[in-house]
């Protein structure tokens, strides 16, 4: 019995040092605006449109948006927005917003983009009435605006809902707040929330000298039997549900043994994500270069048992919700309207351009990684 014990800790002490040591990468819960977004599911968005701001320049709208104090009668207002969408060529569009008046300039995500997206011919008002705007991009694809509160919808040849934003109430951008002591009627410091102002990580200290300034938007995929893409995780190719454990996280990092079939982030990060169904291929590109989970609902994936995506898809047995939140950066996300693969990876690649492959003289040094110490020792191998 001894010796079989003995065994048994050999055999794990053998499989648990060729795994990776989760502890040295952070779980939702240990990224404070994760742990800070993923519960926040209101019953109704805060963000309402005003659609009497409404301006269409060529193939931009712009439009105002207030977060509206939803407890109070008159809804007052507590944080103003600018919403601009465009309408680019190839059937995509780019949804864009920030606050009216910034405390500090939010990041712009810089070098993603291969150059600046091309504008289509024009975007045309088709309606305005029940609070709801209609618009259209040249080929017809119609885009509807509902006011209160906020949702953007974006319809396919056929006029059904392909891709929506915000019908889940998870739109949110953090406001910025300055950070002198705020001081209550006597004259005491409001404690803020802990981590608003610094986070620390085993021996990594984050400072934080902005304090929040997260982003979450909610983007369903009506119809779709599956998403593809935010590259890279050893997940299934097709992306499974993530409400009973992690998120997918993107975010570089070199992971020794990293394990299969997990949503841990490995090498590389790449915030677009194809959704495939029978009816049309489409596809969202989050324009965002700070830290991001991903959260993925999958209602044909039996585990799913939430009222909220009964009462959304209407009782339809095809959809796919997803969820993405990033650490900081504006709400830039591009949607491609497809409508087939092809399209879609078109699409993509005109706004990002293609990967290059590397020069011939250095592939076998690039495939061996550490392994291929000089170059003799590759004419050895050559
Ligand atoms: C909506 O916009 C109009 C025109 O700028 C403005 O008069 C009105 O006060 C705005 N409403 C809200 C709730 O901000």
């Amino acid at each position: 019995m001894k010796s079989l014990n003995l065994l048994v800790i050999a055999f794990l002490a053998i499989t648990s040092c060729f795994a990776v040591d989760k502890n040295n990468f952070k779980s939702c819960d240990q990224s404070g605006f994760c742990k800070r977004l993923r519960p926040f599911k209101p019953e109704i968005s805060q963000y309402v449109a005003n659609l009497t701001t409404t301006s269409i320049f060529g193939n931009m709208l712009f439009l105002d948006v207030n977060t509206v104090d939803r407890e109070s009668e008159k809804k007052t207002v507590l944080f103003r927005y600018v919403l601009k969408i465009s309408s680019l060529v190839d059937n995509t569009f780019r949804v864009e917003m920030e606050e009216s008046n910034p405390l500090y300039p939010r990041y712009v995500t810089q070098l993603a983009l291969e150059d600046t997206p091309i504008g289509d011919e024009g975007l045309k008002k088709i309606s305005s009435k029940d609070g709801k705007l209609v618009v259209a991009n040249h080929n017809g694809l119609q885009v509807v605006i509902t006011a209160d509160p906020l949702k953007i919808e974006f319809l396919d040849k056929n006029g059904e809902v392909a891709v929506v934003l915000n019908e889940n109430s998870q739109l949110l951008v953090e406001p910025l707040v300055a950070k002198h002591a705020k001081l209550n009627e006597n004259g005491e410091e409001i404690p803020v929330e802990d981590g608003t102002w610094g986070e620390n990580f085993k021996s990594h200290h984050d400072s934080k000298p902005r304090g929040n300034e997260a982003i979450s938007l909610d983007i369903g995929f009506p119809d779709a039997d599956n998403v593809y893409g935010i590259p890279e995780h050893t997940d299934k190719l097709a992306l499974t549900t993530t409400t009973s454990g992690e998120p997918y996280r993107l975010f570089n990092l070199d992971v020794f043994e990293y394990e299969l079939d997990s949503r841990m982030s490995i090498y590389g990060s790449v915030p677009v994500l194809y959704a495939h169904g029978t009816k049309r291929t489409v596809g969202v590109f989050w324009h965002n270069s700070a830290e991001t989970w991903v959260d993925v609902v999958n209602i044909a994936d039996g585990t799913v048992v939430s009222s909220l995506v009964n009462l959304v898809t209407g009782g339809n047995k095809r959809r796919v919700d997803t969820r993405f939140m990033s650490e900081a950066g504006m709400v830039d996300v591009f949607v491609m309207m497809g409508d087939t693969p092809s399209d879609v990876f078109r699409q993509y690649t005109t706004l990002t351009g293609v990967a290059p492959l590397p020069p011939i003289h250095i592939i076998l040094i690039y495939r061996g990684g550490h392994i291929i110490r000089n170059s003799p020792h590759v004419g050895w191998i050559v």
